[in-house]
């Protein structure tokens, strides 16, 4: 097998394992009974998340036992040495999902010697499977789908989120919230990146930023924008670097306007109260 006929082969093995853990999150969906906090206040594992993961791990290391694999809530396994890493999330949006609020998804990149070149994100309760692999262009439900038009600002549709360390620093996102709302259409917080990262390559959504990410969250998102016709860079428009952390993710038409206004916010001065009690 060569390498382009190894990426369809790929994004197969990566498609049977986001719909082995969507059916796992389904069919926990209402019935959970523990859901705990992993570190951070509000940063919850449900059993939802163990078995989708597990669900999601036997079918990548049936086919790939020599891959390397870093996947949320069990860690980095594998090969060291190997050229290809699946970054997994078996459910972005653990939040929303302990509350039944329906907007989470399965989230399954591969990377090839660190560049994602693979990506599924399956969202079993909207039924839509967003798909991609490098020069193939990306799919929802099989059909292709491009970025948005939209080229300014102020007709923008934006997503963003807010990661699990928030009250520990001033490098919070919320000065960056309020000054794109003034400035667009809307700023949703979607509770899921996987979501957010293929609404843009499906043009639902025009941008999204967000800093405090994993590379589980992010993966497969990135490789789908860019075959959509996307653009996805650091807030400065340098290379994304994956360990950083921090996208900034466009129809690359609004790309610009959004680095800069990203990059010029001043921040909030809020003297917030102490935490409500848990
Ligand atoms: C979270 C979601 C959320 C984002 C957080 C992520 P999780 O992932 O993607 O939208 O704002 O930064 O950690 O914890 O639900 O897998
Ligand atoms: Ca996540
Ligand atoms: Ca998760």
């Amino acid at each position: 097998m060569n390498f382009e006929t190894s990426l369809d082969h790929f994004l197969d093995i990566a498609t049977e394992a986001a719909l082995a853990g969507g059916a796992i999150l389904q069919q926990y969906w209402g019935q959970l009974e523990n859901i705990q906090e992993k570190g951070r206040p509000g940063d919850l594992v449900t059993e939802a998340d163990q078995a989708a993961e597990q669900a999601i791990l036997a079918v990548i290391q049936r086919h790939f036992p020599q891959h390397q694999i870093l996947a949320e809530e069990s860690g980095w396994q594998g090969q060291q040495d190997s050229q290809f890493l699946w970054a997994i999330d078996p459910l972005d949006g653990t939040t929303n999902y302990a509350h039944q609020y329906p907007f989470s998804a399965t989230s399954i990149g591969l990377l090839i010697e660190g560049i994602p070149q693979v990506g599924v994100i399956f969202d079993p309760f909207h039924r839509e499977l967003f798909r991609a692999a490098q020069g193939r262009g990306a799919t929802r439900n099989r059909q292709p789908i491009h970025v948005s038009n939209t080229s300014t600002l102020a007709n923008s549709l934006l997503v963003t989120g807010f990661a699990y360390d928030r009250r520990e620093t001033d490098d919070n996102n919320y000065a960056e919230f309020c000054h794109l709302t003034h400035l667009t259409q809307g700023v949703r917080r979607g509770g899921a990146a996987a979501i957010d990262l293929a609404y843009v390559a499906c043009g639902r959504l025009d941008g999204y930023w967000e800093r405090g990410l994993s590379p589980w969250d992010i993966a497969a998102g990135i490789i789908l924008v860019q075959e959509a016709g996307g653009r996805v860079t650091a807030y400065d428009q340098s290379p994304q670097q994956l360990s950083s952390g921090r996208l900034l993710v466009t129809n690359g038409l609004i790309h610009e306007a959004l680095s800069q206004a990203l990059m010029t916010v001043k921040p909030l001065a809020i003297d917030w109260p102490a935490q409500a009690e848990a």
